[in-house]
């Protein structure tokens, strides 16, 4: 069985849903690690109900990105953490980790990239008046929401939806599509005879 990470920064909302998937038995694979950049953020508590080991740190108390990458990499190989989800970890993954790890790093942005890359992607949907919006899990790479696209889903924004209720919308779908999607491509690489 694969041991996965999961990066996150605030609720944890997909953290859960990964974890959740991993004891279901719906995602063959374990939760060894939660790497988080936020101490107190509520992702930890959910870890930590769950007996998750977390590796927690403030970027501010490191010289560079250098510096803390290099730290979580230790604790990915103490972990042997083999695949990573980014679940709403808000930092871009620096050439440290990405070398070890391209390829087998994946993150979900709530949006059909390209369209609104970055921050509030929820926001910067509405604002522009689209009647369609949507979530995207794609590959890692060293961009902004920038990597190879592996799945999507729409959501249609109805009139007189708020941020509040678009992102509720979106969560219900990123939490079937993310461990099923991670799912795919754990199986598919272990078909391949990759991640030996
Ligand atoms: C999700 O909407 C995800 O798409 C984005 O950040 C949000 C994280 O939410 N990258 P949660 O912490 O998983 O609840």
């Amino acid at each position: 069985m694969k041991g996965i990470a999961v990066f996150a920064s605030g609720s944890g909302s997909n953290f859960q849903a990964i974890v959740d998937a991993c004891e279901s038995g719906e995602l063959d694979a374990k939760v060894n690690l939660l790497v988080c950049d936020r101490p107190g953020a509520k992702t930890i508590e959910r870890a930590d109900k769950h007996g998750i080991p977390t590796f927690v740190f403030k970027a501010k108390e490191y010289p560079d990105k250098e510096a803390f990458e290099t730290e979580i990499l230790k604790s990915l190989e103490e972990a042997k953490v083999e695949f990573i989800a980014l679940a709403g970890y808000m930092r871009l993954i620096g050439p440290t980790l990405l070398s070890q790890f391209e390829g087998k790093m994946v993150n979900i942005h709530p949006s059909l990239l390209p369209a609104f890359p970055g921050k509030d992607a929820i926001g910067q949907a509405i604002e522009s008046g689209v009647s369609e919006t949507g979530v995207t899990v794609h590959y890692v790479d060293n961009g902004m929401d920038t990597g190879p696209i592996i799945e999507q889903a729409s959501v249609p924004i109805d009139a007189g939806d708020t941020a509040e209720i678009l992102q509720q919308k979106i969560h219900k779908i990123e939490h079937e599509l993310y461990p099923r999607v991670i799912q795919n491509i754990l199986h598919t690489s272990t078909e391949k005879g990759e991640f030996a």
